[in-house]
């Protein structure tokens, strides 16, 4: 999948929150966005995944801009690992089966759930012990902890063998010994060459990306600077050229 994000802008109100902004990612390429909170990498990744359109300019796919595609077609290719795991009621199959399109749900035999669980963690086939997928998990059934509902919301993005994935902070709401368990899992998901997205407060879950875009707030750039301070090519050029990124990756302790 070959996207582009051609001079888009995003406004909220009277305030710029995204500014002329263009970049490509192509197909197999996995792109690692930083910036401080606030900068608009959120809004970045829900462009893409048509949450909201931009104000002026557009994303393509393949060459199409996004708004002539039906939202359904798009979504069918895209994954999202978001902050918040929403569970549904149900068991835990459906849970997993919840992105995947209609068309594409006969295709899924337990057998291939049970590899994506199983990779992202063995705690889960523990857990569901006893009636497999078929465990009601989420409200009215078993309790997860909150690392094994990121888990299976994890699973339900990998379930659709997405084309591009799309990682949005997907372990800041996690206490740390739960954080290292999602992570694992995150880089299981990200270790298969597919297209990537990547918005990461820990800077290590980027160290496999392909790219590292670093962004800034509108309100701190001058008017006819770039929001985007710079396009880097690895973790390491990231750390070797751009101030924004060592700053960050000197608080975390690390180094690329
Ligand atoms: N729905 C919204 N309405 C108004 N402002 C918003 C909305 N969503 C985000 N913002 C603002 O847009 C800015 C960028 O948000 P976001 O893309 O989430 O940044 P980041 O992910 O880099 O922290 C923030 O200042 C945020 O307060
Ligand atoms: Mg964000």
């Amino acid at each position: 999948m070959l996207v582009e994000y051609k001079n888009v802008s995003v406004r909220y109100g009277c305030t710029d929150i995204l500014r002329d902004i263009s970049f490509t990612i192509e197909p197999g390429v996995s792109v690692g966005i930083v910036g401080r909170s606030g900068s608009g990498k959120s809004t970045l990744a829900r462009l893409l995944f048509r949450a909201m359109d931009p104000d002026s300019g557009a994303v393509h796919i393949n060459g199409i801009p996004l708004s002539h595609y039906q939202k359904n077609t798009v979504l069918r290719h895209i994954g999202a690992i978001l902050q918040r795991s929403d569970m549904i009621s149900g068991n835990a199959r459906e849970n997993i089966m919840f992105a995947t399109h209609k068309e594409d749900l006969d295709n899924v035999p337990d057998s291939s759930i049970w590899n994506i669980l199983d990779a992202l963690t063995p705690s889960l086939r523990e857990r569901l012990n006893g009636h497999g997928l078929d465990t009601l998990v989420g409200k009215h059934g078993l309790q997860l902890s909150d690392g094994q509902q990121q888990l299976i919301c994890i699973a339900r993005a990998l379930v659709k063998n997405p084309e591009f994935l799309i990682v949005d902070e997907a372990t800041a709401s996690l206490d740390a010994e739960t954080e290292m368990m999602v992570q694992q899992g995150i880089d299981t998901a990200l270790s298969r060459g597919r297209s990537a997205m990547v918005i990461a407060h820990r800077l290590s879950t980027q160290r496999n990306c392909d790219r590292i875009i670093v962004l800034k707030k509108v309100s701190e750039c001058e008017p006819e600077e770039p929001q985007i301070e710079m396009i880097c090519n690895s973790p390491r050029e990231a750390y070797e050229l751009s101030p924004t990124y060592r700053r960050l990756a000197q608080l975390q302790g690390f180094r690329p």
